[in-house]
């Protein structure tokens, strides 16, 4: 059995003893001393992109002359590093991100309020400086849609302010499955599937997946795509696998289930993880 060296760390002049690699961030969240993040996800691969979790860090023992930037999210915990999450060149940095980021996304609400809480008020840059499109190129879409979703629909394309998020080869395929496990974990609120004409649609993708609505309250209930997944993975009847959770519920089939996903938070990912990965009562 292989032990983790463990390894003290300072934060906010706070020691802490964690596993060596441990991120900052978490070893942060164990402190309860909360770092700000949008790009970050607990039961995705971490990808340092919004840089928002920013902290300056420095190793007295090494150099106490030097301290340097890094993201807390990808920043592994190594012996006798001093962190300070929130020193006034950390806050001066962090609200110029703030500011690039609401440049680029200038109707998120996420990053509104952020840009508020750092007493932003009227950003220096304009949409034209960063390309407006709502969206930061987190790629947290795209993780969810690789990593737990498994069906790899959707991918970075272009560079610089022309970079996007797009179907494969930008043309409609068929691995978008609709579980929107991606709208729900965007910071920015930007992909929006439309119900249509009993169609599940994302134009710009072109996703367009015949719904099931629930027999007995005609609420949208999942994509049938999405439906014959589930059923290869769990035990469950036709009639009430086509039932909304509400109509389930009365019927006292007891599985919390993710078929009826609206943008209600991330614990909607893990349980769609949790029911495609394992044999469910
Ligand atoms: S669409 Fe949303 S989740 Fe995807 S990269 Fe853009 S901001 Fe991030
Ligand atoms: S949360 Fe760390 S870089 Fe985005």
């Amino acid at each position: 059995m292989t032990v983790t060296k463990q390894v003290e760390i300072i934060i906010d002049g706070r020691k802490i003893r964690v596993p060596q690699g441990t991120t900052i961030l978490k070893a942060a969240a164990m402190l309860e001393i909360r770092i700000p993040t949008l790009c970050h996800h607990e039961e995705l691969s971490p990808s340092g992109s919004c840089r928002l979790c920013i902290v300056e860090i420095s190793n007295p023992s090494q150099n106490p002359d030097r301290s340097w930037i890094d993201s807390a999210c990808v920043c592994p915990a190594s012996e006798g590093l001093n962190i300070k999450t929130h020193s006034p060149r950390v806050l001066k940095e962090r609200k110029l991100i703030i500011e690039l980021l609401l440049s680029r996304a200038p109707d998120s609400q996420q990053i509104m309020k952020l840009a508020l809480e750092n007493g932003i008020t009227k950003p220096r840059f304009t949409a034209a400086d960063e390309g407006k499109s709502n969206c930061i190129l987190c790629g947290l879409c795209m993780r969810v849609c690789n990593e737990l979703i498994k069906a790899e629909a959707i991918g970075f394309s272009g560079r610089g302010i022309k970079k996007e998020v797009v179907s494969p080869f930008k043309i409609a395929g068929d691995l978008c499955i609709g579980c929107k496990a991606c709208e729900a974990v965007c910071p920015t609120g930007v992909i929006n599937f439309k119900i249509e004409n009993k169609k599940l649609r994302k134009q710009d993708w072109g996703v367009a997946l015949e719904m099931i609505f629930c027999p007995d309250c005609g609420q949208p209930v999942g994509t049938s795509v999405q439906m014959e997944q589930l059923k290869e993975k769990i035990t469950i009847t036709d009639e009430l696998l086509s039932c909304c959770p509400a109509c389930r519920r009365k019927k006292n089939y007891s599985v919390r289930t993710v078929l009826h996903r609206t943008a209600k938070g991330l614990s909607d990912v893990s349980d769609y993880n949790r029911l495609t990965s394992k044999e469910t009562g």
